[in-house]
């Protein structure tokens, strides 16, 4: 129910006007001056203020001022004893909802607020409404200049609102998970689920039941029956990562449901059709794997309708800086930092950088230097070094991975050991953009054995 806050000095008009609304089933504030009347403003959540023009502490005038200034969602109407037209006239056009002369019944009280809420609620609607509309015609918090980019945005926006089967292709961290997902914000479908399989995450025998479901029995563990991935995507979009790895038999069962529209849950014969925009990625090249004949040509064909290829970081270094700035803000913002820019010499270290883990990899470096940092700027220092020389020593690449094998060799065995680990994981780490779940996959231990061993190798 709406909270009114009653601002009158009077204590019978203020006690009998609690007494109206209370019984309409109103929360209330009580004030009986301007600043006691801004205080539960802030507090709580007013909807609606009632207001005393002649209110002492600078008058009804003021407080709807104030208000208009602090908190211009809360609606105000005025009330007055002796209130003039002029008076009334003063108070619309500086923004009040309503004004009313006393004395008021209480029906005409109760319908003043009726109207002045609903119409809250709606202008509230249109605003998020509209505000929604923007973020999708935007690609929001989406940042590339570079033309490759631009392309890509141009056939997001093209082919968002038809269900045409999308492909996307490039490195890890690239931006394809964020490409799908805006495929699916920017269609009539975003309403709908967004359903997303990591296809490389599971074995074959466990996909089947996870994109098309299962029912109890057919086969050991399935104990239940089990609605499958693509009927939960129905009448929304479903995003199938890494399909690069999926088995050609698999990769049948798949080509059936691109081709029919339909699926079978396992151990079931009867079919059901799935209305699902399908949206794929892979970061393997799909016509060598055509070529060496472990990727279908049909599927390939079948899914290569509309292909949008992520280019790599290091070959768009006018986007470095723009996304540098792009995640500094969200994660100052995130993390409540001061930091606000970066240094010239930052900035260059960022934009020669080769990026092996991609975007994913800036937007890594970039929190930690926003967590770690102190001030308000980015300095190299801030940086991790990249396998360039660290900023303070000067040097090369090189020169530095030979420091490294001699100091290597001239340690005991456990120490040399640690050393090559540490070294092995933070690669695969870069190479992985970070991403700590793939890199534990890569080395083939699990999750928890790589944080323990980042933890014991102090690696951040
Ligand atoms: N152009 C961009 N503008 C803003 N943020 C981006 C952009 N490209 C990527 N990102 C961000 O970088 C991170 C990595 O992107 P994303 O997860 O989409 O990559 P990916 O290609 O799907 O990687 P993977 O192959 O590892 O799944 C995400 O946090 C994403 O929001
Ligand atoms: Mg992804």
């Amino acid at each position: 129910m709406a909270r009114i806050l009653v601002a009158d000095p009077d204590p019978r008009a203020q006690q009998e006007l609690q007494a109206l609304l209370q019984r309409n089933g109103f929360e209330l504030d009580a004030a009986r001056d301007v600043p006691s009347a801004l205080a539960p403003l802030t507090d709580d959540d007013v909807d609606l203020v009632l207001c005393e023009l002649a209110l002492p502490g600078g008058g009804g005038m003021k407080l709807l001022h104030e208000i208009q200034q602090s908190h211009p969602d809360v609606a105000v109407v005025l009330m007055s004893a002796f209130g003039s037209v002029q008076d009334a006239v003063q108070a619309m056009r500086h923004g009040a909802a309503d004004f009313l002369g006393k004395p008021y019944t209480p029906d005409q009280i109760l319908v003043a607020i009726d109207r002045v809420l609903a119409k809250a609620a709606l202008q509230r609607e249109n605003q998020e409404l509209k505000s929604a509309l923007d973020d999708r015609l935007r690609l929001d918090n989406v940042v590339g200049s570079d033309p490759r980019m631009q392309a890509i945005f141009k056939t997001v926006r093209a082919v968002a609102p038809t269900k045409t089967t999308v492909l996307i292709t490039g490195e890890s961290g690239t931006g394809k998970t964020m490409v799908a997902r805006a495929l699916h914000q920017l269609s009539a479908r975003s309403r709908g689920p967004f359903i997303e399989v990591n296809c490389g995450a599971l074995p074959e025998s466990l996909l089947e039941s996870e994109l098309f479901g299962h029912i109890r029995g057919s086969f050991t563990g399935a104990v239940k029956d089990k609605v499958g991935k693509f009927e939960a995507a129905h009448g929304g979009t479903i995003f199938l990562d890494e399909i690069g790895t999926i088995s050609p038999a698999f990769q049948v069962k798949l080509l059936r449901v691109l081709q029919d529209r339909v699926i079978e849950r396992v151990g079931e014969t009867k079919t059901i059709p799935v209305d699902v925009r399908i949206v794929l990625a892979t970061n393997k090249n799909l016509e060598q794997a055509v070529a060496a004949g472990e990727f279908r040509e049909d599927l390939y064909y079948r899914i290569h309708v509309v292909a949008l290829e992520m280019p790599l970081l290091r070959d768009r270094a006018a986007d470095i800086a723009p996304l540098a700035q792009h995640f500094l803000r969200r994660f100052a913002a995130e993390h409540g930092k001061p930091v606000t820019r970066f240094t010239p010499a930052a900035l260059a270290a960022l934009s020669e950088a080769q990026w092996p883990g991609n975007v994913r990899q800036l937007e890594n470096v970039i929190e930690r230097a926003v967590v770690l940092g102190e001030g308000t700027a980015i300095d190299v220092v801030d940086l991790p070094t990249f396998g360039r020389a660290p900023a303070t020593r000067g040097g090369n690449a090189a020169a530095t991975a030979a420091t490294a094998d001699a100091d290597i060799g001239a340690l005991p065995l456990r120490d040399a050991l640690a050393a090559s680990e540490k070294r092995i994981i933070e690669l695969r780490l870069a190479r992985c953009g970070g991403n700590r779940e793939r890199a534990a996959k890569e080395l083939g231990i699990d999750r928890s054995t790589l944080f323990h061993k980042l933890r014991r190798l102090g690696i951040r």
